[in-house]
């Protein structure tokens, strides 16, 4: 069974081909990805006309190119999958578009696919893949969530972001000390030659008691301190602003992944989206689940931002799990708000 996924939700153009025969686990045959991060640089974030029209310019050349490369004939494949939410309206009607006309020519039947789930189910691709149950710490530009997964489309939320998302945060705070967007991975970077200790950012919602995230105040705490440092920041201070804003993101990300696996009794912890790529959450997360005597599980870190093998991906667990949502091609709609969990 062939699948060719699409991804188009905000500034990636992927497109992947993945393929499985009955319960094995699926294989990444190609992919090809197309980032417009350069062409946002300008504006400071992703401007959405922009994206979409960029994705309709790369979509037809990568689906070209992910053919060549698995050596396949699009008539060979079996199912097209697409991100249908969340994300960029428009940006996401470029995937739709794309994968219903080639549904239609090829007549073959089509499965939309939740972002969120395919960033969850991405580990699966990994050398280290998780087995069930395991908590998840979903953490991409805009969602931040724990949840119990005990199979394929049984997703519990066990606590999630109530403003920004660690990503977000990430982000924004980069761009105070002025780096570039998305600054999540310049500002980890930079945090290598600065002291996480050198300022107290609050931790928000440490003690909450419940699994719950708040980033928001952190960036505003960020925002003050780099204020009061004045107009030029040294390259000393912003990279120990750098560490200290990274510590703070860690600390509370680590920490309530902790609670969450003390909470359910599991000893699993499966890491997904773009924030997973990040060193220090990586060693810190080992560090702690090694003392909890649990297993962490990571996507490959060129699966860990968007790409179209987690869609692909996600579409073929579906399939082998019965959830066989692929429809004749047609209607097509897409989800710019979607919640992963209402949609079991
Ligand atoms: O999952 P993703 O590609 O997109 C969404 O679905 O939102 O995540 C992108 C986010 C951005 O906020 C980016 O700054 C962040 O992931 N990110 C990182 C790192 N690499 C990407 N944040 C911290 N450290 C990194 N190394
Ligand atoms: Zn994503």
């Amino acid at each position: 069974m062939l699948v060719l996924g699409i991804e188009s939700s905000c500034d990636e153009t992927g497109v992947a081909l993945v393929g499985f025969e009955g319960q094995q686990a699926p294989r990444l045959l190609a992919q090809g990805l197309h980032t417009q991060i350069d062409m946002h640089k300008a504006y400071g974030g992703v401007v959405p006309e922009l994206a979409s029209r960029d994705h309709i310019r790369r979509v037809v050349p990568l689906v070209r190119q992910v053919m060549d490369d698995a050596c396949c004939a699009l008539q060979d494949v079996d199912v097209v999958a697409y991100t249908a939410g969340p994300g960029l309206a428009g940006a996401l009607l470029v995937g739709a578009g794309m994968a219903q006309a080639l549904a239609v020519a090829l007549g073959k039947p089509v499965l939309p696919v939740h972002h969120l789930e395919g960033h969850l189910l991405s580990p699966f691709l990994s050398a280290d893949p998780p087995s069930y149950p395991f908590v998840a710490l979903l953490v991409s530009g805009g969602h931040t969530q724990l949840m119990r997964v005990d199979g394929v489309g049984r997703y519990e939320l066990l606590g999630e972001s109530i403003d920004d998302a660690a990503g977000e945060a990430f982000d924004k705070c980069a761009k105070l000390i002025g780096l570039d967007y998305p600054g999540g991975a310049a500002l980890s970077r930079l945090a290598q030659q600065g002291r996480p200790d050198a300022y107290a950012f609050p931790r928000p919602l440490l003690h909450s008691g419940d699994l719950d995230f708040s980033f928001a105040g952190l960036k505003t705490s960020v925002a003050t301190q780099v204020r009061k440092l004045g107009d030029a920041l040294s390259d000393a201070q912003r990279a120990d602003v750098a560490a200290s804003t990274q510590a703070a993101i860690v600390e509370v990300l680590v920490r309530k992944s902790m609670s969450a696996l003390r909470q359910t009794g599991l000893q699993r912890l499966v890491v997904a989206g773009g924030v997973g790529a990040n060193a220090a959450l990586r060693d810190q997360l080992n560090a702690a689940c090694a003392r909890l005597r649990a297993r962490v599980h990571y996507p490959e870190l060129h699966l860990c931002t968007d790409n179209g093998a987690m869609i692909a991906l996600a579409a073929a667990m579906r399939l082998q799990a019965g959830h066989a949502d692929a429809a004749p091609a047609g209607a097509f709609e897409v989800r710019p708000r979607w919640p992963l969990v209402a949609q079991v």
